[in-house]
């Protein structure tokens, strides 16, 4: 199965695709996990991409576009993916066309408040990358990571004025696709109010998976 999470910044994709990966079998490839990687690991690509995610606003297409266009040409993607993060523009979504056929856009519908509430409380992992939240999603030891161990900090862009540009940059460039892939008899709604667990149900309702 090919899916696309859509949804504003915080809406829980990354926690969803997380779980969900484990329903359907697939990988989940996150353009954000990829950038934070790069930043992490100081190579070319995580230098010249580090301030742009500071600052909350999105790296060009053409190096985005080529970045997953790469990944989906691996192995362990031709049976499937759950893109996270991607696109987040129409010329992203109209690039895609060109390589991959998606099956499904799943659109995680939130509003304001709770996307503030999601991201004044994340806390996610240096090393592996898992997400926490400190009222939702309590780590069991103050601080580190419940998987790998590793230490759990703030992303720079959860910061007050970059959330308030992501979500900017959200209303203008990415919610346009809610539309592109309506057209096109793609789109599934799935309400992200609710907890983790409800959620997955919900998805897996919205998809007609069992399990
Ligand atoms: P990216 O990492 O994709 O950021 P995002 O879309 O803003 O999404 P988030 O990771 O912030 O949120 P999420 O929806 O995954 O929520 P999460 O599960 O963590 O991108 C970062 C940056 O990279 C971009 O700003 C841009 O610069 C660049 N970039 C990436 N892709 C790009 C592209 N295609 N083009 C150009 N640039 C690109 O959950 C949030 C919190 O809520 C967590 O603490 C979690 O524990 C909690 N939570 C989750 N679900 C629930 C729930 N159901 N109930 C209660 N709490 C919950």
């Amino acid at each position: 199965m090919k899916l696309i999470f859509l949804g504003p910044p915080g809406a829980g994709k990354g926690t969803l695709a997380v779980r969900a990966v484990n329903v359907i079998g697939v990988p989940h490839i996150s353009t954000g996990n990829i950038f934070r990687a790069a930043i992490a690991e100081q190579s070319e690509l995580g230098r010249s991409v580090k301030a742009i995610l500071d600052a909350g606003k999105l790296v060009d297409d053409e190096t985005t576009i080529a970045l997953v266009r790469e990944r989906l040409a691996r192995d362990d993607a031709q049976k499937g993916y759950i893109l996270d993060g991607f696109p987040r523009t129409i010329p992203q979504a109209e690039a895609l066309a060109g390589f991959s056929a998606v099956d499904k856009v799943i659109n995680f519908d939130l509003s304001d408040t709770l996307v503030l509430e999601r991201l004044g409380g994340r806390r996610t992992c240096r090393k592996c990358g898992a997400n926490f939240h400190i009222l939702f999603g309590k780590p069991k030891q103050n601080g580190i990571c419940d998987s790998c161990g590793g230490e759990l900090y703030i992303r720079d862009d959860d910061r007050e004025e970059a959330i308030a540009k992501r979500l900017e940059v959200y209303r203008e460039q990415t919610a346009p696709l809610i539309d592109y892939y309506r057209k096109k008899g793609l789109l599934v709604n799935v309400d992200a109010g609710p907890s983790p667990d409800a959620v997955l149900e919900n998805f897996k309702t919205s998809l007609d998976i069992a399990g």
